[in-house]
């Protein structure tokens, strides 16, 4: 089975081809990093409408280079959320209506199941059941993953995720965006025990999160140090320091509790180097495996949405169909909510245009009559297309 994967939850656009037997065919990314470095921030809209630019492109180039046709995909995945509306929309319409197109089922797939899942990417992969860190810029968790499809919450975050408190000390000391690799890069010449910062939740006993503390830290010390020559360095280094070792006892604690020998590290800050070296001796002393992604499948890709998709079509775990939904603050827990879901029924419109950019795809000859694509807001230019 062919599955082309979609990921447009952010900032940037990435597809990938996996294939059931051969495995990952290739994957490409988009990023709009440089589009949104000059706003300090990703800008919603701009993200959205660059995902419009890119995605059906990115999509002809990548069957080109793995030697495919649109022909030859059984199933469409995509990111159903979470992420910003907008840019969900984007990937959900494309998905949508090339499976409409044709005629192959669509999945929609939460963002952090593409990351947990990621890790059997890598080469060695774990087996089932293991531990995983989930560190994006949006989710703290650690989950227990038993099989496809079953995985249970034992741990997370009470407040800011860990990317997230990486991006906003990165902020405080005005670091450019992305903030965590810009602060990631400052601490390598900087002295991690220099600053004595907190340590949050790390003997709480349970296995939740708190990252918001550190951050104030963060900021009083900004205020009263004096932050120049290698004093932003050292308190990079150190609050980098600070993240490192409450991430890696918690992870720890998790795999003793439940009884297991291993642990994967997913999402963006997964690509931490310091996170990673510190994980592996703990893991070495502590008699456990660790797994983590190959490097360039850490942060977000389409290749690990194309991947998911295929384990839980595999199992059958999926329902399939053309409509379709995005969940910009889809919580996920071990029984799912839609707290915010937004509905979208005409994926023909959108069809109408992929066949006019990918070549090769073919839909019946009619007009599409003139709708909105995303309630409440105009999507330029893909208003009206006549095929
Ligand atoms: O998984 P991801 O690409 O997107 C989300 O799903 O959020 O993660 C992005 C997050 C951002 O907060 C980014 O600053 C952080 O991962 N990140 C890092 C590093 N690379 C990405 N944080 C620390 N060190 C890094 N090397
Ligand atoms: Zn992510």
């Amino acid at each position: 089975m062919l599955v082309l994967g979609i990921e447009t939850s952010c900032d940037e656009t990435g597809v990938a081809l996996y294939d059931t037997g051969a495995g990952l065919l290739g994957h490409l990314l988009f990023s709009q990093v440089a589009m949104h470095a000059e706003y300090g921030g990703v800008v919603p809209e701009l993200a959205s409408r660059d995902h419009v630019r890119r995605l059906l492109p990115l999509t002809g180039q990548l069957l080109e280079r793995c030697g495919r046709r649109l022909a030859d995909i059984d199933a469409i995945a995509y990111t159903q959320g979470p992420g910003l509306a907008g840019a969900l929309l984007v990937g959900a319409a494309v998905a949508a209506s090339l499976g409409y197109a044709l005629n192959v089922p669509v999945v929609g797939l939460h963002h952090l199941e593409g990351h947990l899942l990621s890790p059997l990417l890598a080469n060695p992969a774990p087996r089932f059941p293991f531990i995983a860190l989930l560190v994006s810029g949006g989710h703290t968790q650690l989950m227990r993953v038993d099989a496809v499809g079953d995985y249970q919450l034992l741990g997370e975050t009470v407040d800011d995720a860990a990317g997230e408190a990486f991006d906003k000390t990165a902020k405080l000391l005005g670091l450019s965006y992305p903030g965590g690799p810009a602060l990631s890069q400052l601490a390598q010449s900087g002295n991690p025990r220099c600053f004595k910062l907190p340590r949050p939740m790390i003997a709480s006993g349970d296995l939740n999160f708190s990252f918001s503390g550190l951050k104030t830290a963060v900021l009083t010390l900004v205020r009263g140090a004096n932050t120049g020559g290698h004093a932003k360095a050292d308190i990079a280094a150190s609050f980098q320091q600070a993240i490192v070792e409450v991430l890696v006892a918690k992870s720890a604690n998790a795999v003793a509790r439940e009884g297991l020998d291993q642990l994967v590290v997913a999402g963006g800050v997964g690509a931490n180097r310091p996170l990673r070296e510190a994980m592996s001796k703990k893991a070495e002393r502590e008699g456990f495996a660790v797994f983590y992604p190959p490097q360039d499948l850490c942060t977000d890709n389409g290749a690990m949405i194309a991947f998911a998709a295929a384990q839980r079509l595999q199992a059958g775990t999926l329902g399939q169909n053309h409509s379709f939904s995005v969940k910009p603050r889809w919580r996920w827990k071990p029984v799912e909510s839609a707290r915010s879901s937004v509905k979208v029924n005409s994926p023909a419109v959108v069809g109408a245009q992929a066949s006019r950019m990918v070549p090769g795809l073919k839909l019946a000859g009619r007009s599409v009559p003139k709708s909105s694509l995303m309630p409440g807001g105009r999507v330029e230019p893909w208003t009206t297309v006549q095929v």
